[in-house]
């Protein structure tokens, strides 16, 4: 996550930040760092970045999908995962292009998610899992991701709701933080982390410093989530 020195992670403040794009080449890069297979968003990041909030052309009359997960191999060994319970992301192509990155696009699902919206997804070839029911089974989410589709790093690039729900359940093992250095005391903009009622609590979470780096007046940050599970 890049964020501002307040923990902002959308505002105002990037406009006066240095530039560079420290995170992208950390996480995306050949020569970077992370390498994941897997970029997991909440559905808010999605909407607010790439899809924009369009409506899914969805056919209320689709005839039954199979049941199950529905397994496409991404070509760029890369996925473009999204949370989407509720079959709300409208997207016009499998295809995802971010800078130089290129991925397939995945949703996560539930049992609850309708049939119109899966039949969605399969028109246009994109890949989902199911897990959970009513709520997200985010430990089957990506025990399948890792089962089904080989991804050995996920990276859980926010927001701070879906970052949150995740790291409450131990199901995060590294923080790394790239902090830019402006800020801008807004208080109604996103944050790092935000606890949300149904979806995660706010049990005190610890975390063991593990490096740091400066970049100029950025600092590349990395701690050890302490509740992880291994
Ligand atoms: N600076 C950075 O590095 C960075 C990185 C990523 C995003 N961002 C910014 O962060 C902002 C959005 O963050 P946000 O915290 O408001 O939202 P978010 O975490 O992106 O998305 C929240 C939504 O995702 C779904 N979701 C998340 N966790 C879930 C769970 N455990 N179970 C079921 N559904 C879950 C829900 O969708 P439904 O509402 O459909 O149920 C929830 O409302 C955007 O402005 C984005 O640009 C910044």
């Amino acid at each position: 996550m890049a964020t501002s020195l307040d923990g902002k992670i959308n505002g105002a403040y990037a406009s006066v930040a240095d530039s560079g794009n420290l995170f992208y080449h950390l996480a995306f890069e050949s020569d970077g760092y992370y390498h994941p297979q897997g970029w997991l968003s909440g559905r808010t990041t999605t909407d607010d970045n790439f899809t924009h909030y369009a409506k899914p052309d969805l056919d209320e009359d689709a005839p039954e999908v199979p049941a199950g997960d529905f397994i496409v191999k991404s070509p760029w060994d890369m996925y473009y995962v999204s949370i989407d319970i509720h079959g709300r992301l409208a997207w016009d192509s499998s295809e995802f292009i971010y800078n130089d990155t290129h991925a397939l696009v995945l949703e996560v699902l539930t049992t609850k998610t309708s049939n119109a919206y899966k039949a969605f997804l399969r028109k246009l070839n994109i890949p989902y899992i199911i897990a959970g029911d009513d709520e997200l089974d985010a430990p089957l989410a990506l025990k399948k991701l890792k089962d089904l589709f080989g991804m050995e790093t996920v990276m859980l690039g926010g927001g701070g709701v879906l970052n949150w729900s995740f790291i409450q359940q131990g199901l995060c093992d590294e923080l790394s933080l790239v902090l830019k250095n402006s800020a801008d005391g807004s208080t109604d903009t996103p944050t790092l982390f935000s606890a949300t009622k149904g979806l995660s609590e706010n049990k005190p979470v610890s975390f063991t410093f593990k490096n740091v780096e400066p970049h100029g007046s950025t600092v590349w940050l990395r701690y050890l989530v302490d509740n992880a599970k291994s």
